[in-house]
């Protein structure tokens, strides 16, 4: 094709441009729950994850993202796996990304694994999804990162020597039964109670778990509901009844304060403290870039909560894996591409576990106090990139 060399040639030395590399698009499937008690969460998520790709249309290159979203309902799993069935077989995704409750990344896991297409756990947080899939990458949390540094923090600074544990009785909760219990119990104190408190599809009346541990009189409770309306509640009970003035300090991880319900939770949030990687309150470079927008986009009393951040942060991660592949989505390049891949999130600095595939990340202890009306956070200690200990001390289905 001689004479199609010779027009390439004219063009280049005529100065036009060629045409530049061939731009694709590349589907996600969005697997998160959109209806159900905790939907708000879902929308969280998704807002994050997409204003993320609206304040960074470059990030992706030359190529385009397609977002598919699917509603997984319930927190069981198995409206999540046929969806990401379907995304996979129908509509042929290339990445699949969300996942609000832990049952649904744990159900969907092996849908990854024999598709070779991988999974960003935007929210789930039982520590051991990770191990489940070698195509799972996570930018959201583990359970232990927050439980398991917050129950040393409680026998060595707080002064605690008993604690009780309430837990949403699901993956996660048993994960922050068994973190916090192994931080306490090494630091020199004593689990006293193991409170199962319910399911995450439904909110319980918590007055007759709070009830117990009132007669119990541990010095401490840690709590571990899923954010929400769950936290709200859990809260309010812990005010109605007293217990801070019977001497039972409240702590957890920071599910139990997020940012979207603190507000409205009041003076029975005031003193509360816990373990967290995020709060709107952080005044980084990152988050206040991160929260302008935010306001912009969605209305000035509107806030992001970690939720959003773990969206932002998920499709920070996605659009680098189509920058770097150009658009060409290979599962097993997507990972190499994600292992040891470092973000200025607006939680601070992030990266992902290049042995792990799941996030390593700043835990924050954090007192929740009154300012002008308002209530904020307090950071009073930081531990710094924090490892999912579930998997540095190779604990159950974490050491696979
Ligand atoms: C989870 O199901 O893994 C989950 C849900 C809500 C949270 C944290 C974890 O706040």
């Amino acid at each position: 094709m001689r004479w199609m060399r010779n027009v390439l040639v004219g063009a280049a030395l005529a100065g036009l441009a060629l045409p530049a590399a061939q731009a694709r698009t590349v589907k996600v499937g969005v697997v998160l729950a959109f209806s159900g008690v905790n939907a708000e969460w879902s929308e969280q998520i998704m807002r994050g994850a997409e204003l993320y790709l609206k304040q960074h249309p470059d990030s992706v290159g030359n190529n385009k993202i397609e977002l598919i979203k699917r509603d997984s309902k319930n927190p069981s799993g198995t409206v999540a796996r046929t969806e990401v069935q379907e995304l996979i077989t129908r509509e042929k995704v290339d990445i699949v990304a969300g996942f609000a409750f832990s049952p649904d990344a744990i159900a969907s896991a092996p849908l990854a694994t024999q598709a070779k297409v991988p999974m960003i756990v935007m929210n789930a947080g039982t520590a051991w999804i990770t191990n489940l899939s070698p195509y799972i990458a996570r930018t959201s949390f583990s359970m232990w990162d927050a439980a398991y540094p917050m129950g040393t923090y409680a026998a060595k600074t707080l002064g605690c020597k008993t604690a009780a544990v309430g837990y949403t009785d699901y993956p996660p909760g048993k994960d922050s039964l068994e973190a916090f219990t192994k931080g306490f119990e090494s630091a020199g104190g004593k689990v006293v109670d193991a409170i199962p408190m319910g399911n995450p599809a439904q909110v319980p009346d918590f007055t007759p778990f709070l009830q117990r541990v009132r007669d119990e009189k541990p010095n401490c409770l840690y709590v571990f509901v899923p954010a929400g309306e769950h936290a709200a509640a859990l809260v309010k009970t812990y005010g109605e009844l007293g217990l801070r003035a019977a001497g039972i300090k409240l702590i957890g991880p920071l599910d139990i304060i997020q940012d979207t319900k603190l507000q409205g939770m009041g003076k029975a949030a005031v003193g509360l403290v816990v373990m967290g990687h995020y709060a709107a309150d952080y005044t980084n470079p990152a988050n206040e870039v991160f929260v302008k927008a935010w306001r912009a986009a969605y209305g000035a009393n509107s806030t992001p909560d970690f939720m959003a951040v773990g969206g932002w942060d998920g499709m920070a991660a996605i659009a680098h894996v189509v920058k770097t592949l150009d658009g060409k989505i290979d599962g097993d390049k997507a990972m190499k591409a994600l292992e040891g891949w470092k973000f200025a999130s607006p939680r601070g600095p992030i990266m992902i576990d290049p042995k792990t595939r799941d996030i390593v990340q700043d835990e924050h202890v954090e007192e929740v106090v009154e300012k002008g009306g308002r209530l904020h956070v307090n950071v009073l200690e930081t531990i710094p990139q924090v490892k999912d200990p579930c998997k540095e001390l190779k604990v159950g289905k974490c050491a696979q």
